[in-house]
């Protein structure tokens, strides 16, 4: 793929406005089958669209990205997790009468998404969550007719039959022994089965696709995700080295919940309330700001140590940029904490520019769809 060609698309501007975690309740009739993937249609009606989507499976979130008809990019997200609830008639009286919608499956109702968590919150439940540490997790496999409906609903039907879809994958993990071909396998036949052409992107290339086409997509990207930090470095899109490490929010979330001696689901409050890791207030921050500097050391550290293992590397005679992605870097003062923790080390490469991604929680699906579009010009 040249990269002009890659440049001209991720140039579009991006429409956040069709984010669907909220409007899913009430959008779908309950049903009652017991293969709920073929029997739910819950496209979205999609006149003059391009084709090629992008498509972000993460632990967290499941996003898609579509091109419009003006060249603008839509981002439909929804949280990757459901509920299940006793499929007796009092509980679904209940959940008709709260216009939840829901599917039946083997005697129990699922909810999914963002609707999974507003009733786990009146319930006082924890959500199921199919993915563990960027993959699916062995744990829930019964759960997969979940995530294939969780990614219906932000993926919709195809513009045409075999319509190409860039889908995440994370790369190999540096720190365990995790299995990315069974991942990658099942999902690509998931969607093929929708009727989609897949093709799996790595998830750090992505973040070089949508965020650093002004550098010829030649630097760093870095998603800090849910259950992973992925690391791409790219010359001029064509990825050099890539790697994953197995912690991310969640890893912050367990560990501060370890040591504060409160839930994990208290401490992703915690951290998510409006923290500034320049300036933590009380023991509670501290802990967060321990951990989120761990992270960001024991990522540049594995960079450093790659570059300096790693054969066939590409020479970068000109220094480049480190964009970093993904709903960890939301936090307020990630991108000064990196920079001062990077300021710490002697780093391999001469570094112009460390930035945030424009969208960061986006930049994922956003890379996918500029590859998925460019494959099918
Ligand atoms: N404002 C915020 N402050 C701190 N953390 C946040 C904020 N918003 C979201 N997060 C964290 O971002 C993480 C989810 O990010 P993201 O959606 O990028 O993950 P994912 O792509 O689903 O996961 P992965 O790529 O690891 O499989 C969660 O740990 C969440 O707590
Ligand atoms: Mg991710």
């Amino acid at each position: 793929m040249e990269s002009d060609q890659v440049k001209n698309i991720s140039d579009g501007t991006t429409s956040t406005d069709e984010v669907v975690s909220q409007d899913f309740v009430g959008s779908v009739e309950p049903v009652e089958p017991s293969d709920v993937a073929s029997s739910v249609s819950m496209s979205t009606p999609q006149t003059n669209v391009a084709v090629g989507k992008g498509l972000d499976i993460g632990t967290a979130n499941i996003l898609t990205a579509l091109r419009d008809a003006d060249g603008g990019i839509t981002i439909r997200r929804e949280r990757n997790a459901f509920l299940d609830i006793d499929g007796d008639v009092h509980s679904r009286s209940m959940l008709t009468r709260l216009n939840v919608p829901y599917v039946v499956r083997e005697d129990r109702m699922y909810v999914i998404g963002g609707a999974a968590f507003e009733l786990a919150n009146i319930f006082g439940r924890a959500t199921r969550r199919p993915m563990h540490d960027g993959l699916i997790s062995p744990a829930e496999v019964d759960a997969l007719p979940m995530v294939q409906l969780i990614i219906q609903k932000t993926l919709g039907e195809p513009a045409v039959p075999n319509e190409p879809v860039y889908f995440s994958v994370p790369a190999e993990s540096v720190d365990c022994d995790n299995n990315i071909i069974y991942h990658q396998g099942l999902f690509s036949g998931m969607l093929s089965k929708l009727g989609y052409a897949p093709t799996p992107m790595n998830e750090g290339h992505a973040v070089t696709f949508a965020e650093l086409a002004a550098q010829d997509f030649t630097g760093i990207g870095i998603s800090f995700g849910g259950g992973m930090v992925n690391c791409c470095v790219s010359y001029k899109t064509i990825p050099a080295l890539t790697f994953s490490i197995a912690r991310g929010g969640d890893w912050i979330d367990s560990n501060v919940g370890n040591v504060l001696g409160i839930p994990s689901s208290k401490a992703t409050y915690l951290k998510e309330g409006g923290i500034d890791l320049r300036n933590p207030k009380g023991r509670e921050e501290e802990a967060v700001v321990i951990y989120y500097r761990n992270l960001i050391t024991y990522t540049l550290d594995n960079i450093k140590n790659r570059f300096v293992e790693g054969r066939d590397m590409p020479n970068f005679n000109e220094p480049v940029d480190i964009v970093c992605a993904g709903g960890t870097t939301m936090i307020n003062g990630f991108i000064e904490v990196f920079r001062e923790e990077f300021s710490k080390q002697k780093f391999p490469i001469p570094v112009s520019n460390i930035r945030l991604g424009e969208e960061p929680l986006n930049s994922v699906c956003k890379g996918c769809l500029v590859a998925a579009i460019s494959s099918a010009d």
